[in-house]
Parts: structure tokens; sequence; C-alpha cells
């Protein structure tokens, strides 16, 4: 599928032309369950995305259609009483009740839509599915809504339509994306940097297990819970800790008792990565890639025995690239499945690809899916 084909579909079915605006999934070098918790995060946008055909349409109606679905086709109203039963149409009534709600007049409109990223790798379809509606949305309308708010409004979408309550990052990502460039965003205060991101000699690799385990996005809340719970003790003895990620290891110890023992794994996880994306924004600028992959398997551990978001097929394939000297491996995104991400020397890459499809379909009886990544541009109008 291509832009002329999408506009095409779409003039078959709704009888006039559209324009197409795209939004991208993203990656996430490190800094992982860090943004709802007010830390770092370092993503960037990535080379697919969703790609929307959409035109105006001079009703209160929206008349949408997934290309990927089917075809399924469904046609809703603006009104909270009008959300649609089926869950890709969620996302769009969603972003469009979100706008509404802070005080924006919407119209409805004619959309067919399709995406590239594959879903439940951990690489946010549903972020890019978000971004693209209230990106094209906030154009077409001139609402004049700055992209902060924008990813606010898909952040809000998960919270309100789809029950995960999620951090800001992919949607920020999905906004912010710059060509070869990764973003280090400060959640509590959304600054961000752009660094420029082209290791020399070094690929950067998703492999995806294909798996998705219990219900994600339930264990993804209790996470947060945790979290929350935690910094709410410390705060008490700390008033200036606003979020866990300014907490401190002998802070969190000093309620280590007050708390369960999960929550504490929990807390130590978050705090402790905080670090690691310093250190790995430190070191990329020195070009010492070998401390970068050193922090990515730190946080494949933590995210793994104390955050307890990975799984037998992403630790599988965490000691796979160990074992074939891959400088550094992580399971990236949200976690019960989907990918790792892996800064793998290119001299090593075939060897490291080969083996790993080798062995996890030995074990797991289906290959990984192999995604090369290009750091590209986020939300615009094609
Ligand atoms: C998911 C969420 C993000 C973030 C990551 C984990 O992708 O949508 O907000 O919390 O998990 O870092």
């Amino acid at each position: 599928m291509n832009t002329d084909e999408l506009k095409s579909i779409f003039l078959q079915r709704f009888g006039n032309e559209g324009v197409v605006y795209t939004s991208p999934g993203r990656v996430n070098l490190i800094g992982e369950h860090t943004d709802y918790n007010g830390g770092y995060v370092f993503p960037g946008a990535i080379d697919k995305g969703i790609y929307a055909c959409i035109r105006l349409n001079g009703t209160d109606k929206v008349r949408a259609c997934s290309i990927d679905k089917e075809n399924d086709y469904r046609e809703f109203g603006l009104n909270e009483e009008d959300c649609p039963n089926i869950h890709w149409a969620k996302y769009i009534f969603g972003v469009c009740r979100e706008i509404q709600k802070r005080g924006y007049k919407l119209q409805g409109f004619d959309t067919v839509f399709y995406g590239n990223v594959p879903i439940g790798a951990g690489m946010s379809s549903s972020a890019a599915l978000e971004s693209t509606y209230a990106f094209a949305l906030n154009e077409l309308l001139n609402l004049g809504i700055d992209k902060f708010e924008l990813a606010r409004i898909g952040q809000a979408t998960e919270h309100n339509y789809v029950g995960v309550k999620c951090g800001i990052m992919d949607q920020f990502a999905s906004l912010f994306g710059k060509e070869g460039h990764l973003m280090r965003l400060n959640c509590a205060t959304m600054e961000f940097e752009y660094f420029p991101f082209n290791p020399k000699g070094y690929k950067v690799v998703l492999l995806d297990t294909v798996v998705k385990h219990e219900l994600a996005s339930s264990a993804y809340n209790r996470r947060r819970e945790s979290c929350e719970n935690a910094c709410a003790h410390i705060a008490k003895k700390h008033p200036e800790v606003k979020y866990l990620s300014d907490a401190t290891m002998t802070m969190l110890d000093e309620v280590k008792n007050e708390i369960s023992a999960e929550d504490y794994m929990r807390a130590e996880y978050v705090i402790g990565e905080k670090q690691r994306v310093l250190d790995v924004c430190d070191a990329l600028e020195k070009g010492d890639y070998e401390t970068v992959g050193d922090r990515m398997y730190g946080t494949h551990y933590g995210m793994s025995k104390l955050y307890e978001v990975s799984c037998e097929e992403l630790d599988y394939l965490n000691d796979i690239a160990k074992q074939c000297g891959v400088t550094g491996s992580r399971v990236m995104g949200g976690g019960f499945g989907g990918c790792t991400i892996n800064l793998v020397k290119e001299e090593l890459y075939d060897k490291f690809i080969a083996t790993a499809k080798e062995k996890f379909a030995a074990k797991f009886g289906h290959e990984p899916k192999v995604y090369d990544v290009v750091i590209s541009n986020g939300a615009r109008r094609l």
C-alpha cells in the first residue's frame, strides 16, 4: 500500500479526495517505565507508522474504515454516548472526545487508514494511530493545539477509552520525532533535547518474539499503582518528592518496612533506571558504545527481575545476544512480549541474527521477526 493507493481507496468509498497524514511508531533506547514516574525516556520515531486519508464531511458524524481490519467500516457521532464498540475505532473516537473536552469545536470527517507498525510488538502502533488523528484534526480545523497537548490528547485516549494508564513517551515520540535523532525527554518538566544518533560501526535491530502474554494492560496498570504507592510513602517523609524518579535509594530504604516487597522491587528498578538513561546520554556523546550497551543489559535485568515485565521468550533473546557478543540488548517498551532492542557491531550482525532465529525457533517453534531500526520524522501531512 502507498499514499496514492490509499487516496484512491478513499475516493472510491467517499467520492471525494482526501489528504494523507502519517504518524510513526517509536523505539526507545533506554528509560523504560520511567515516563509515568516523572523520569527520563530516550525514544526516537521510526520509519513505520499509521497512514490516514481524511476529509471533513460537513456533518457531525465520523465515517471511518480500517483497511487492515478487512475494511471494517464504522460510523459514529461525536458525543460521549456515541462510543463505537469496536477496539480500533475507540482510538479515533477517543481522540475526538479528548479534543472536545479541551473546549475545541470538532466536525465530522471521512477517513480510511492503514498501518505498518507491527501490532503488539511494543513499537506503539496505538500511539501512532492517536497521533495521526490528533495531528490531522488540529491542522484541518486550525485548532491551534500545540504538539505537547496533542500528545496529552493521545495519552488521555489510552487512559479514558482504552484503559491503559500509560505515560507520555509514545505519543511524544510519534509527534516530535526527527530523522536521525533520539530525544531525551524529562517527563516531569516535558523539557527535551534532540541527540544525533548514528552509531558508526553499529546497527540497531529489533527482534520481535511475536508473543503477547497475559492481560498486558492490567499488569501495566498494576506496575503504575505500585510506583505511586511507593512514591506516596516516600513523599510523606520527603515532600519535595513529587514523582518516584525524584527519589533516591536511601529514601526508598526508609520506607522499606511500610510497603510490600513487590512495590519495593518496582521502585528499586525505576530509581536505578534514571541513572542508566543519564549514563547512556553521556556515553553517546563520547561515542562510548560499550557503556551504552552495558546499561541496556542493566535495564533488561531490572525489567526482568525487579519490574517483572519480561517473559521467557524475551529473556531467551537477551541471553542469545549476550552469548553472541552483542554490545547491548534489552526488552523494549511496556514488556510482557514484543521486542528486544539490540545494539550490535556490524561485523557481528549476520551471525547474531542467524543464531537468534535458529535457537529461538528450536525452542519456541517460530522464528523471531527482525526489524532494522531507521530513526525518522514524526507526525506530518504527506
Ligand atoms: C508503554 C507505554 C509508555 C511507557 C512504556 C514503558 O509503551 O505506553 O507510556 O510507559 O510502555 O516505558
